[in-house]
C-alpha cells in the first residue's frame, strides 16, 4: 500500500500552461508580466495596496525587519513554538530574537505573552499564524502600538485563513506567506511581502533588489542590499494557483473535517482550534496527545511510520533547539513557556497534503485509534 505523504501542494493544467507560456515568453518587452499579475492579484486577495513577491517567505521577514530598521541591539519578540524561518532573520539584521510563549489552544502568542517579554530593547513582533491558526491580532497590534513596536504577520502557513472578514496576512506593519512546496498555495520555493505602508514598500522593492529603485538605468547602487526576486516562471504557477485559492483552501478545510468527524469524542486528543470569529485554513491539521494517553508525540510518529503513514513534530521550542539553545534568551524561554513546552511533546501534524481523500485520511485515523488503544 502507498505511504501516505504529510504535506504537498495540487496542481492542474492550468499550473502547466501558465508556466510554460511565461517559460516561451517572459522576456524582452514582456518580461515581469507574470511577476506583476500575481503580485497585482495577490494584493487584491490580501486586501492591502503592495505585494512583492520573492525567492521564499524567510525572505520576506528579512525584507520588513530590515525596511522597519530593526539592527543590532534591538530585541523583537517571536513564538518559541514556530519554523526557525521566523526567528533566523532576527540575526540576520544583528537584533537578538525573545521567545514568547503561545496559547494552549490557538497556539499563538496572546497579548500576555507578548507584554511578558517586553524590555526598553524591544523594537518589533513577529506574530505567527501557526499551522493556519491566528492570534488576536488586533489586540496584539494595540499593544505593539502602545508600545511604538512593528508589527510583522507571519503568515506563511496561512493564506486563506480569516479574523473577521480581514484575510490573514493584513494585520501588520507587513504580512509574509510562504509557497514552499508543502504550503497550501505552491510555488515550489517562493514567498510574498505585502504591506498597506508606501513607505516600507518602497524601502523593500530598493533593498530587494541589490540598493537601485526599480527602473533604475545606470547601476549606482547606493547601498549594500540583497537580492530578492521571484522568476517568472514561479509566478506565473503562483498565478494560477491563486486563481485557484478557494478550491485549495476548500480541500484543506475538508481534510480537517474528515479528521474532526472521525475523532472528536476520542478521550485524551485534541485537534486544531476555530474560535468564534476565525476562520482556519488548516495548513497541517494537528493532533495533541492528552497526558492520560501515556504517549510522547515521538512515539506515535515512529508507530504511524511504521503503518505507512508519514507524519511531522509539532514544533520544537525554538529556545530547546541547538541553534539557539545556549544563548541566555533561550534558556530564560525555556523556564517560561510551559505551554511551548508541553505542545512540542504531545504533537503531531497529520497527513494534510492536497492529494489525499476521504478514503486516506479514514486509513490514518484507522491506524491512529489502534495505535492509542
Ligand atoms: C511559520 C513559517 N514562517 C516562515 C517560513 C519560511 O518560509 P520559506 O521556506 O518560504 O522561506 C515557513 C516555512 O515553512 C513557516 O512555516
Amino acid at each position: 500500500m502507498d505511504r501516505i505523504p504529510v504535506a504537498g501542494p495540487w496542481l492542474t493544467q492550468r499550473e502547466a500552461e501558465y508556466a510554460a507560456d511565461a517559460a516561451r515568453g517572459d522576456c524582452y518587452g514582456q518580461a515581469g508580466r507574470y511577476t506583476k499579475r500575481f503580485e497585482d492579484a495577490f494584493a487584491r486577495h490580501v486586501g492591502v495596496k503592495h505585494a512583492i513577491a520573492l525567492p521564499h517567505c524567510t525572505a520576506g521577514i528579512h525584507l520588513s525587519l530590515a525596511a522597519l530598521g530593526v539592527g543590532a541591539g534591538d530585541e523583537v519578540i517571536v513564538p518559541d513554538v514556530t519554523w526557525i524561518a521566523s526567528a533566523a532573520p532576527i540575526s540576520y539584521v544583528g537584533a537578538t530574537p525573545v521567545f514568547a510563549d503561545v496559547d494552549e489552544a490557538t497556539w499563538c502568542l496572546t497579548a500576555e505573552s507578548v507584554a511578558a517579554c517586553l524590555t526598553q530593547r524591544t523594537k518589533a513582533v513577529i506574530a505567527v499564524d501557526l499551522y493556519g491558526s491566528m492570534p488576536d491580532l488586533p489586540t496584539i497590534r494595540e499593544l505593539c502600538e502602545a508600545h511604538g513596536l512593528a508589527l510583522v504577520e507571519d503568515a506563511a502557513e496561512a493564506i486563506g485563513s480569516r479574523l473577521g472578514d480581514r484575510p490573514a496576512g493584513a494585520f501588520g506593519d507587513t504580512g509574509v506567506f510562504s509557497f514552499h512546496g508543502s504550503k497550501t498555495l505552491s510555488t515550489g520555493e517562493g514567498g510574498m511581502v505585502v504591506t498597506d505602508r508606501d513607505d516600507l514598500h518602497e524601502r523593500m522593492m530598493f533593498l530587494r533588489d541589490h540598493g537601485r529603485p526599480p527602473g533604475d538605468k545606470y547601476f549606482q547602487n547606493s547601498e549594500v542590499a540583497f537580492k530578492y526576486k521571484m522568476s517568472g516562471v514561479q509566478a506565473a504557477v503562483g498565478l494560477a494557483q491563486l486563481e485557484r485559492v478557494d478550491e485549495l483552501v476548500a480541500r484543506k478545510r475538508d481534510i480537517f473535517g474528515w479528521y474532526h468527524a472521525r475523532l472528536r469524542g476520542i478521550d485524551g486528543l485534541s485537534l486544531n482550534a476555530e474560535p468564534a470569529g476565525v476562520h482556519n485554513s488548516y495548513w497541517m491539521t494537528t493532533v495533541v496527545l492528552g497526558g492520560a494517553l501515556g504517549l510522547t508525540s515521538r512515539a506515535l510518529m515512529d508507530r504511524l511510520d511504521g503503518r505507512g503513514v508519514d507524519t511531522r513534530p509539532f514544533f520544537a521550542p525554538l529556545s530547546s533547539i541547538p541553534a539557539y539553545r545556549d544563548t541566555g534568551e533561550a534558556q530564560r524561554a525555556a523556564e517560561r513557556n510551559a505551554t511551548a513546552y508541553r505542545l512540542a511533546r504531545c504533537g503531531v501534524n497529520l497527513p494534510s497534503a492536497l492529494c489525499l481523500n476521504e478514503g486516506d485520511v479514514a486509513r490514518v485515523c484507522e491506524v491512529l485509534r489502534n495505535v492509542i488503544g
